[in-house]
């Protein structure tokens, strides 16, 4: 997810018992012609795995040229978006543009999967507009193309993230693609994401927002998928900790700069139903360095240590 799955976050997921990751969408044409895009982009840890570097574009020969670098850089799975329709990746004719030109998305498609070993795999939405069924073609061509699994977020590009995700198009798209079907769209919690398997027949479930702030959702959905009582969210001091290790880890993998804006976005919504939120949330939004951010966690901390204290 832009803006959020940064490298720190990836880990998180892992730990918790997500059994993929994937980047945020990065773009091919900046993977191609700026270096400290590609460095920052690409930033693949060992201890991800399996990861997938999301590419968005809508030129085979970038798109091929990125996979091989993101190939080269570790990714286990090269997906290509062709659902986003933010008009910064649509512009180009990419995401959810790239959708809409079927030939160009197949030319692309057969360039990445000659450029690479590891396996091609694309993401789409519901169709262009509510009712549209054409992103079931669309996926028939990606396959004759070479990618090898397909991952649908059940709401049209139309809706963008209005209404609710329709859950029978994942369903159609599991009964006529040849190849495994991720499921993707409103899965808030573990009961959600065990449903979503059972209804639809996917062989995954993708979470997006419902995982930002809370990676734990991964475990709790294991564990209900394997017939176990759902494990209680973490504790406050639980969540403080982790907090505190993603500080430590963004400043690791960032400049001071990037790392605080990142952190200001990423360490909010770990905050929810923490005591003391509010404050907590307050001091994250307004961290100017490194050690803003550490203060606003360890002073959440003292809070709670305070609160258990006079308890
Ligand atoms: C802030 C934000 C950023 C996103 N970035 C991406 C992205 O980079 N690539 C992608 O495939 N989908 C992206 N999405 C879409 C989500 O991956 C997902 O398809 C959508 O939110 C529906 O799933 P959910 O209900 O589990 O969130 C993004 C969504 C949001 C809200």
């Amino acid at each position: 997810m832009a803006g959020y799955t940064s490298p720190p976050f990836r880990l998180l997921c892992c730990w918790m018992g997500a059994e993929l990751v994937y980047t945020e969408l990065i773009s091919a044409e900046g993977l191609t012609r700026e270096p400290n895009y590609r460095r920052s982009q690409l930033m693949l840890s060992s201890l991800e795995h399996p990861v997938a570097v999301q590419l968005f574009g809508a030129d085979p020969r970038r798109l091929a040229e990125s996979a091989a670098m993101a190939e080269a850089a570790g990714a286990d799975i090269i997906d290509l978006n062709l659902g986003c329709p933010a008009p910064v990746v649509t512009h180009s004719g990419g995401g959810a543009a790239l959708a809409a030109q079927p030939a160009i998305a197949v030319k692309c498609v057969r360039a990445m999967v000659e450029a690479v070993r590891v396996p091609i795999t694309a993401k789409l939405r519901a169709g262009l507009q509510p009712g549209d069924t054409g992103y079931i073609d669309l996926a028939s061509r990606l396959v004759d193309a070479g990618v090898s699994a397909l991952a649908l977020h059940g709401r049209s590009v139309k809706q963008g993230f209005r209404g609710h995700a329709d859950w029978r198009t994942i369903s159609a798209l599991v009964k006529a693609a040849p190849v495994p079907v991720l499921g993707n769209g409103d899965v808030a919690c573990a009961a959600d994401a065990v449903r979503m398997l059972r209804e639809t027949g996917c062989k995954g479930v993708l979470i997006g927002r419902a995982a930002v702030g809370d990676p734990w959702l991964f475990a709790r959905s294991a564990a209900v998928f394997g017939g176990q009582e759902e494990p209680a969210p973490p504790s406050p001091l639980a969540r403080l900790a982790v907090m505190l290790w993603y500080v430590h880890r963004l400043a690791k993998d960032f400049g001071e700069k990037e790392a605080v804006r990142l952190g200001r976005l990423q360490l909010i919504p770990f905050s929810r139903g923490l005591p003391g939120a509010v404050a907590l949330r307050r001091s994250l939004g307004s961290a100017r360095s490194f050690a803003d951010l550490r203060t606003a966690v360890l002073v959440a901390w003292a809070t709670v240590v305070g609160e258990k204290g006079s308890a």
